[in-house]
């Protein structure tokens, strides 16, 4: 025992040497590997993409908090939803001597130049949340089942409107998806067109816009105005007669834009009433908006297990081990297909909010308010 620890202690000194030989540019390598193969003490870089939305900045500080209590140090950087900045950040951190990385991309694509360097430097790649396209230089994938959540927000609308029995509708919907740079959006949107299309086909969900296409409902960056202007803009061209009954929204930052801009258009009213809105992340201000009443559903997702399976996956990796994985054939990154550990989304509205974002500790109470 007392041998194994002091073992770990000199593990852990020529870790931090080594970072900091690299650190001062002297260690070309990337750090050195040490002798026992354990990296205890060495620092793991964390590139999120934005902190406009809580959910970075929970899993940032989750990922770190996991790491940590695994004995390493971390440098978490975020990339203001810049995708050259994210690049440059990331290549800070392989000069400063990273042991690993864990990368949630803003532009899926942006990441090839970065992970040669990463790979030369053998520092182990993360794929966190969104999967990056278009490099061998990946090693695993950290996600949610994203294709279930578009799912889960096809159900929710089928359900409300009670589509299933064939008698009720035509309904009007619009479609809205996520950035168009980021992987997730079409497993979010394939998933809930898998659920909707049948009923758009037999016309019993009617897209008056007409915009059905994926490249014509993106929304870049995720960002709540340009969807609430893109839907201020269909409300005028499309809804000069009839009302929306029903939106497809895949993230509560897009959901409460397209809320708004249904709320000018006098939607909200007892004779106007909101139309059925989904969402995605559990965020604060969109639970509070199901609790009101006015956005209907959103898909939560437990970033602290997310941050868990992360965290867990670098330390097998540091320590010869194979990470856990629960799928090794749907991702396919055009380079190669990523192993990944996915997660369960669950959807979440005014009848189980409290039982599943507010007793499992996701939320505190007292932030609703
Ligand atoms: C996606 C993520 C969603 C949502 C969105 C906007 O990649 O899977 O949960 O957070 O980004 O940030």
């Amino acid at each position: 025992m007392r041998t194994r620890r002091a073992a770990l202690t000199a593990i852990a000194s020529a870790a931090s040497l080594a970072l900091t030989l690299s650190a001062c540019g002297q260690n070309s390598e990337g750090g050195s590997k040490d002798e026992g193969g354990s990296t205890k003490g060495a620092t793991i870089g964390i590139s999120m993409p934005t902190k406009s939305s809580e959910r970075w900045i929970a899993d940032g500080n989750n990922v770190v908090k996991d790491l940590e209590s695994k004995g390493y140090k971390t440098q978490l950087v975020y990339g203001e939803d810049d995708p050259a900045k994210q690049v440059s950040q990331i290549e800070n951190m392989i000069t400063q001597g990273v042991k690993a990385l864990i990368v949630a991309a803003i532009d899926n694509k942006s990441m090839n130049n970065v992970l040669q360097q990463a790979k030369d430097a053998k520092i182990p790649v993360i794929s966190y949340d969104r999967l990056i396209l278009g490099t061998e230089n990946v090693d695993y994938y950290a996600s949610f089942d994203n294709e279930k959540v578009g799912e889960l927000q096809g159900d929710y609308i089928v359900n409300k409107l009670g589509l299933k029995s064939g008698k009720k509708g035509p309904f009007n919907i619009e479609l809205f998806a996520g950035s168009n740079d980021d992987n997730n959006t079409r497993y979010f949107f394939q998933g809930a067109m898998n659920v909707l299309k049948p009923y758009i086909d037999k016309k019993q969900l009617v897209v008056k816009s007409g915009q059905t296409e994926l490249t014509k409902v993106t929304t870049l960056r995720w960002d709540g105005a340009t969807a609430q202007r893109r839907m201020d803009d269909i409300l005028t061209k499309s809804y000069k007669s009839g009302k929306v009954d029903a939106v497809l929204s895949p993230y509560d930052g897009i959901s409460i834009g397209i809320i708004s801009a249904l709320k000018s258009d006098g939607y909200g009213s007892k004779d106007k009433p909101l139309p059925v809105v989904t969402g995605q992340d559990a965020e604060v201000a969109s639970v509070k908006s199901i609790i009101a009443g006015d956005q209907s559903m959103t898909v939560y997702k437990d970033t602290r297990e997310l941050a868990k399976v992360a965290s867990s996956m670098v330390d097998a990796l540091l320590n010869g081990k194979k990470p856990e994985t629960n799928d090794t054939e749907t991702y396919d990154n055009q380079a190669k297909v990523v192993p990944a550990y996915l997660l369960e989304p669950v959807a979440v509205d005014k009848e189980n909010y409290q039982k599943v974002v507010v007793d499992s500790g996701y939320i505190k109470a007292g932030d609703l308010k």
